[in-house]
């Protein structure tokens, strides 16, 4: 594959560091440059403070960029940065994707600025891969989705197809990491969090339905808990055809295996790995054969892509329980959003040529 060279859209975030780690070695796309706000302007983005956990990678020489100016965006274009991905605040997404759009760089985001936008594909590699290829020509702007619907919406896909998904409802337990780096920070220092997550359930419910062209009853409540990172969700489905275990779990093991994308650096061995009982902390970095524990990210780009399914159940002929888990981060944020290019990518759908000519 043509190796792309691409940009982050955001410099010292908990997201926009996933990006960078994943990036630093990444075999299809070359990080060029990063754009900040004016906190790291002119820095030099080996003096941005790393946020991770794991230690900072080897990243290149570069100075910070300005997200907000016009002439950032002339001077990469025209140095051939063909993509950004953009993990800014909804509102300055809002703002700045469209200057980046316009100036020719197609932009992947993991902001939920545009992901109600009608001529913005919303995608997941594994359940809608089509909708990249809706429009008639490729698109410059594109959504990966909020990082609860990961765990909620690989399972339900796999069992709507053969069972067809009548209605739902959702309990989360989500991991601070999912509030950004000062609101993990705060709840640690403060040692106590707010449950409370505005505006999650609507957004989770809402990109459900877009996603999979679904209408039904939900019913969701999400929830934040005092764990680092992973969001834990607890589903409940009615289907319209009768349900059972074993049929259940087997369907679940053949779309997951009908649904490898191995040609694709960011997947998953499998989509979706099924265990008796899901246990937070193993299962965090999962990878779709096992659960490295401390996986290095910038090299393992597999880890934390796999959602994690557990306590499977038929509480009633047409009801399915379980739970599932995913690395909110990788899968839910950073990861996702790659994996996302990479299709795009392995599509002929990221052209190197401008698109403002
Ligand atoms: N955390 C998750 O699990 C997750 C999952 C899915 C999607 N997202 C989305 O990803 C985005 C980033 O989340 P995060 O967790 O990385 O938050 P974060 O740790 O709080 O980081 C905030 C990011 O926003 C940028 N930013 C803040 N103010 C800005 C301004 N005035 N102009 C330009 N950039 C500004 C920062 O850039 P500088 O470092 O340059 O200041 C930083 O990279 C959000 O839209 C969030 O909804 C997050």
């Amino acid at each position: 594959m043509e190796r792309l060279k691409v940009a982050v859209l955001g410099a010292g975030g908990l997201v926009a560091q996933r990006l960078q780690q994943r990036l630093s070695n990444h075999p299809w796309f070359e990080l060029v440059a990063v754009a900040g706000s004016s906190r790291f302007h002119n820095h030099a983005l080996d003096e941005v403070p790393w946020v991770l956990e794991e230690p900072r990678p080897e990243l290149p020489s570069i100075t910070v960029r300005d997200v907000a100016s016009a002439d950032t965006v002339a001077d990469l274009a025209n140095n051939g940065v063909v993509l950004a991905f953009s993990s800014l605040p909804r509102a300055q997404a809002t703002e700045l994707e469209p200057l980046w759009v316009n100036g020719g760089i197609i932009v992947y985001s993991n902001a939920s600025a545009f992901r109600a936008a009608e001529d913005v594909p919303l995608v997941i590699p594994e359940v809608n891969p089509a909708a990249l290829e809706a429009g008639e020509k490729a698109p410059g702007h594109v959504c990966a989705t909020n990082c609860t619907l990961l765990p909620l919406i690989l399972p339900l896909a796999a069992l709507h197809e053969t069972y067809g998904l009548r209605e739902y409802t959702l309990r989360s337990e989500q991991g601070l990491s999912g509030g950004g780096h000062e609101f993990m920070q705060a709840a640690f220092q403060a040692g106590t969090v707010d449950p409370n997550i505005p505006g999650e359930a609507t957004k989770t419910e809402a990109e459900f339905s877009r996603i999979l062209q679904w209408k039904g009853g939900a019913s969701l409540d999400c929830n934040r808990v005092m764990r680092a990172d992973g969001h834990h969700v607890f589903v409940e489905a009615t289907f319209d055809r009768t349900v059972d275990r074993e049929g259940v779990l087997r369907v679940m093991e053949t779309w997951s295996s009908e649904h490898t994308m191995a040609h694709l650096p960011s997947a998953p061995v499998r989509p979706l790995s099924v265990v008796e009982i899901i246990d937070p902390a193993k299962h965090l970095f999962a990878d779709g054969a096992g659960f490295p524990v401390t996986p290095d990210p910038a090299k393992n780009l597999a880890a934390g892509m796999a959602v994690v399914v557990g306590s499977v159940g038929c509480p009633a002929s047409t009801t399915v329980r379980f739970e599932a888990y995913s690395h909110n981060t990788v899968r839910g944020a950073a990861g996702g959003v790659i994996f996302l290019a990479e299709l795009a990518h392995w599509r002929g759908l990221l052209s190197t040529k401008p698109a403002h000519p």
